[in-house]
């Protein structure tokens, strides 16, 4: 499995990606009833490649199938904050592939000035929040804000993999 920045063109490799992602799983990614497919209005923001508010990290197989993909997004472009997303394909959850991701993704997130990451996930969302308890450990509290829950945590608390490009 290769884990590597998000590079020009891996928007077609998440529209070929859909095939093997279920409904429930896109729409816990999007909090909407998603039919089984990624939104229109997703996949028109994805072609406008890395830039200061938003950049991603993806796992390709030997195949050059996208099996998952972490993402910041932020506005204003220099905010400290960013929103964290994960989404991993159904065949390679609870492999460790989003823990991963995330661990490629911190440097990246620093470098580009990134200090609190925040999630918002459904109640409902089990593996979501085993995630973020991976990444920020089991003392975390969520706030409630507007029916979802509402993490938000020091980037530098996530154990990291070595920054590479
Ligand atoms: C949430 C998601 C990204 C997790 O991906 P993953 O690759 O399966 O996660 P990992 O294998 O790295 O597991 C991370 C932690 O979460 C836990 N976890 C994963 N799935 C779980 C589940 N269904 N129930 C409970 N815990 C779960 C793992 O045990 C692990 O904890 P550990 O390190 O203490 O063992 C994946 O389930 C997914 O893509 N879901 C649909 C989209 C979504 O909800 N995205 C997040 C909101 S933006």
């Amino acid at each position: 499995m290769l884990i590597r920045p998000w590079q020009t063109g891996d928007e077609h490799l998440v529209a070929a990606a859909e095939r093997h992602l279920s409904a429930r799983s896109i729409d816990r990614r999007f909090c909407v009833g998603s039919g089984g497919r990624l939104p229109t209005f997703y996949l028109r923001h994805l072609e406008g490649g890395p830039r200061p508010e938003w950049d991603a990290q993806v796992a390709v197989d030997d195949g050059g199938r996208l099996c998952g993909w972490a993402e910041y997004g932020r506005r204003p472009a220099c905010s400290p904050a960013a929103d964290l997303a994960v989404l991993v394909a159904d065949p390679w959850q609870r492999t460790g592939l989003a823990t991963a991701l995330v661990r490629a993704l911190v440097p990246r997130m620093a470098a580009a000035g990134v200090r609190t990451v925040q999630a918002d996930v459904t109640g409902a969302n089990a593996a979501s929040k085993g995630l973020i308890r991976a990444l920020a450990g089991p003392g975390l509290r969520p706030t409630y804000q507007d029916g979802m829950v509402h993490y938000a945590f020091d980037l530098a608390v996530v154990p990291f993999a070595p920054l590479t490009v």
